[in-house]
């Protein structure tokens, strides 16, 4: 079968033709370039185990084994994103850019569905080409000139859960005590794969623009996420039994639909460890 790459509308891409088992180097080559090119892929009806989902994971770089998730029970490398049916709040709700948090942050993540929800839970993903292709000229002039501070401490520190009753995030989140990294990255980005540029703040883990006050960086920040969060910029990818979505930090935003009371959601995550970026 042939391999087909077709742009899905507004972010990512959707690849056909190719199980992720076994890939061979010149697959794995194809999809790096899906990902510089698209920031992110979406594959439907795939069957991985666990040891399969390590292995694909290991195609594109070492596995970035996450400081805060609870792992899966016997695979340490593979990150369990759960919800339960009586739990209120999920992981991930907020637009957020996975570990830009890092100095070296993540190349990206490979999700995979394992147990779904009746119907909810998809994951929109929004493309930072795009949204910086949108950008006035003289905007990207001046956001290319500028760099951010990113930080865990908010999202996964010990103050992040100070106001959750303990349930709702036990044996989900932990290792609050590791929170302590802050990191410095460019506003633009050249993407490592590609070249392309994208813009790489976020609402989950930037916390101020460094050559601006307080109170320019506040109101710059709000514009570029009122920006970005235009629905032309994001695909909904609704999960099927069988979906794996595997996304380019550098390149995306996502959010989690937090729409399915009452129903268990469990996604097997593995991180792929990243580089260094630069303008
Ligand atoms: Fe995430």
């Amino acid at each position: 079968m042939t391999i087909r790459i077709t742009a899905a509308s507004g972010a990512g891409a959707y690849v056909e033709g190719m199980q992720l088992q076994n890939l061979t180097s010149a697959e794995i080559a194809l999809l790096r370039e899906g990902l510089g090119e698209h920031g992110v892929l979406f594959f439907r009806e795939q069957s991985l185990t666990p040891e399969q989902h390590i292995a694909l994971a290991e195609g594109f770089g070492e596995i970035n084994i996450n400081r805060f998730f609870t792992p899966v029970d016997g695979y340490p490398k593979i990150a369990q994103v759960l919800k339960e049916p009586d739990q209120q709040k999920n992981i991930g709700e907020k637009w957020h850019t996975d570990h830009s948090y890092d100095q070296l942050p993540a190349l990206g993540s490979i999700l995979v569905a394992r147990e779904l929800p009746t119907s909810g839970g998809d994951t929109i993903f929004s493309s930072m080409f795009a949204a910086f292709e949108a950008l006035e000229p003289a905007m990207k002039e001046k956001l290319s000139k500028l760099t951010a501070t990113h930080s865990s401490r908010h999202a996964f520190g010990a103050k992040a859960y100070e106001n959750e009753s303990e349930k709702e995030f036990a044996g989900r989140l932990g290792n609050s005590q590791a929170a302590t990294q802050d990191a410095v990255h460019p506003v633009i980005i050249r993407h490592p794969i590609s070249g392309k540029q994208a813009l790489y703040v976020n609402p989950g883990f930037t916390l101020h623009i460094n050559e601006l006050d307080a109170a320019e960086s506040e109101a710059l920040l709000a514009q570029i996420y009122a920006h970005c969060q235009n629905e032309r910029f994001s695909h909904r990818f609704q999960w099927e039994q069988g979906s794996i979505a595997f996304w380019d930090n550098r390149a995306t935003w996502h959010s989690a639909m937090n729409d399915y009371a009452g129903q268990r959601r469990l996604m097997h995550r593995i991180t792929v460890a990243g580089t260094a970026l630069t303008a």
